[in-house]
């Protein structure tokens, strides 16, 4: 596997509201994150799965999931406060493997992602060293200009180079560490947003409107119809 796999799964679902982490909500009889592991596991190029978890959670997936981690061969390990804590934390356990080629990072909460979108990302990586899945804006796209929203004039942007990032996100693994290196601290909102910043180019790889993160509880009921959408 010259492919590893961090995915983030640290965070505690505030949006998703929640009594425990939005990724033990089940999706189609099985837990969200396992369904977004299982999808890089069925990946022939994917070898080790870093799990960033959280000290609370750790338990439970040790305990009530520890048959599911076992069998996706996940190794679990302790997550920070930010994402880019949580994608460092999972970073530092492979880097110093030298099987590990490239790192793709993937949202523990994008259980949809398909196998023809990680091939397309993952052949595009290889080779230019830092690719990630986006989705090509939808809709028409207004900037507010002026001082405050009452005032504002919108101005219409082209849509036809914008994107919303999705992941995974695939760097090499010597990008990613020299880009979690140099990261100050600055909020960034994606990986690819810290590679940007060490001038390394990021290729965008047009992924499916489909492949969605669950943030809210209305995104389970939206990813429950696309998997029965799939299926049949
Ligand atoms: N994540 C993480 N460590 C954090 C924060 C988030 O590993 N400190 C993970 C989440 O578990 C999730 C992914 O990053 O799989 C994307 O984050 P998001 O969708 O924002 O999840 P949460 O942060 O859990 O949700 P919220 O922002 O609503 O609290
Ligand atoms: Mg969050």
């Amino acid at each position: 596997g010259a492919i590893a796999v961090v995915m983030p799964a640290a965070g505690s679902g505030q949006r998703f509201g929640s009594a425990q982490n939005k990724l033990f909500a089940m999706l189609a009889g099985k837990p969200l994150w396992y369904r977004s592991a299982a999808a890089l596991r069925a990946q022939t190029l994917v070898g080790r799965i870093v799990m960033p978890v959280s000290a609370a959670d750790r338990v439970v997936f040790q305990n009530q999931f520890a048959g599911l981690v076992a069998e996706l061969g996940i190794e679990l390990v302790g997550g920070g406060d930010e994402r880019s804590d949580s994608v460092r934390a999972g970073m530092m356990v492979l880097v110093d493997d030298p099987q590990v080629r490239w790192i793709a990072v993937h949202d523990a909460a994008r259980p949809l992602v398909t196998d023809s979108d990680l091939t397309a990302v993952f052949d595009v990586a290889a080779q230019t060293g830092a690719a990630i899945l986006g989705m090509p804006v939808p809709g028409t796209i207004k900037r507010a200009v002026g001082e405050n929203e009452a005032t504002a004039r919108t101005q219409t942007v082209d849509r036809r180079d914008l994107y919303v990032a999705l992941t995974p996100q695939v760097f090499s693994t010597g990008l990613l560490k020299q880009a979690y290196q140099k990261h100050n601290g600055r909020p960034a909102t994606d990986d690819a947003e810290l590679v940007e910043r060490i001038g390394h180019a990021v290729a965008i790889v047009p992924g499916r409107s489909d492949n969605l993160k669950i943030t809210y509880p209305e995104d389970l009921l939206v990813a429950e119809a696309i998997l029965a959408g799939r299926t049949k």
